[in-house]
């Protein structure tokens, strides 16, 4: 079945085994797996459970940024979010992981919000939009815990002094043609587009600018970004930096679809602003099932719950494997119903969210504490 994953366009049944492939990136073996597991360790924290599932399922030079790091040299972290809209449950995957990173390496983390790509790319959107957005995506990424103090959040605009001068220098090193291949732009393509990419380059190597030395970069991300690293990872020796290292994730699915989970379809995404009976309605009414039409067939057969979008989400989120497990066999087997899983996936969404909200509205006064502009 035919599926589109690039920074634009997520669609279809992804097949990540393809993607690995078609984009050149590695699995994570085991063997790095124990490496992190053992610095995890010295945290008091076992191995996250986005590593035990393989929902971060690949990287670049992973292995490098662990062997600077036990000689010690540390690495930072670099993360963003396009400012399209309210954030969902989707967006919180990669953060809720870095977090985690930021915990177990005790790291910088660079954290854009590309507020003028989102206004370049989207026809609907003013800047003032992609603006405004910027700062309300902020509260959740304040919210998701990440550490006061290393933690620096910017958007592209507000920190635009700084930024522009080092995106000048990687887009002279950026041919037309290199961005139309991996990109796919057209003569139809407004320039700032074509140059956009320079600017997702910028916070892979500020750090070091302003260091005066170089220092390793880690970008932990969903798998459609990879493009943007791959140019960025092929310029950065150029200019005399370290290529950055990367670790991709998978998708949360829709909960209606298969693909990503769109904010501009309200109904396949949960916002981390919905409340109980919001998240309650919405996984009850459109969570794809895997069960069978009636309970009696149910009780039958069994469901299925690697179609199941409640069991899928509940890997994203539940970090009890034994608890995963168990679910995953009484649905198989038809002790657990249909409804039942939603409802266990309604009080895991709604656990998170209430703290997630709380903390949200804390983050309205600490905003300054974390935003970095010129
Ligand atoms: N372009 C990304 C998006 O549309 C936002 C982004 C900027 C980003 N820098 C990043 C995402 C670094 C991951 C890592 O969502």
């Amino acid at each position: 079945m035919a599926f589109t994953v690039t920074p634009w366009e997520v669609s279809g049944a992804i097949d990540y085994d393809k993607l690995v492939e078609q984009f050149g990136v590695s699995r994570i073996g085991p063997g790095l797996l124990k490496r992190i597991e053992a610095h995890a360790a010295k945290k008091g924290l076992p191995l996250h459970h986005m590593l035990r599932r393989n929902i971060f399922f690949a990287h670049r030079d992973l292995k490098w940024i662990l062997d600077e790091y036990e000689k010690g040299n540390r690495f930072f972290l670099y993360t963003g979010r396009g400012p399209s809209g309210s954030t969902h449950i989707g967006h919180l995957i990669p953060w809720l992981f870095t977090k985690w990173l930021q915990d177990v390496f005790d790291v910088e983390l660079y954290f854009q919000l590309t507020d003028d790509e989102k206004f370049l790319f989207n026809p609907k959107l003013e800047l003032e939009d992609t603006q405004r957005l910027a700062m309300e995506n902020a509260l959740d990424v304040i919210a998701v815990g990440f550490k006061q103090g290393k933690t620096h959040i910017f958007s592209n605009t507000g920190y635009a002094k700084t930024l522009y001068p080092q995106a000048c220098r990687v887009a002279k090193k950026l041919t037309f043609s290199t961005a139309k291949a991996v990109f796919g732009f057209g003569n139809d393509s407004n320039v700032g587009q074509i140059f956009f990419t320079s600017m997702q380059a910028v916070p892979a190597f500020l750090p070091s600018v302003q260091a005066g030395r170089n220092i390793p970069c880690l970008i932990p991300h969903a798998i459609d970004q990879d493009p943007h690293f791959r140019v960025t990872r092929d310029i950065m020796p150029r200019m005399g930096y370290y290529k950055p290292a990367s670790v991709q994730c998978r998708f949360l699915p829709g909960l209606t679809e298969d693909g990503k989970m769109s904010a501009s379809k309200a109904d396949t995404a949960i916002y981390t602003t919905d409340d109980a009976r919001t998240v309650r309605k919405k996984v009850l009414k459109h969570a794809f099932s895997g069960g069978q039409p009636t309970v009696e067939e149910h009780r039958a057969k069994g469901g299925d719950p690697d179609i199941d979008v409640s069991y899928q989400w509940l890997t994203f989120l539940e970090e009890n494997d034994a608890k995963l497990t168990q679910v995953y066999h009484d649905y198989k087997s038809g002790r657990l119903l249909s409804g039942e899983l939603k409802l266990m996936l309604v009080e895991k969404l709604n656990g998170l969210l209430t703290g997630h909200q709380k903390r949200r509205e804390q983050a309205r006064k600490r905003l300054d504490d974390f935003w970095v502009k010129d």
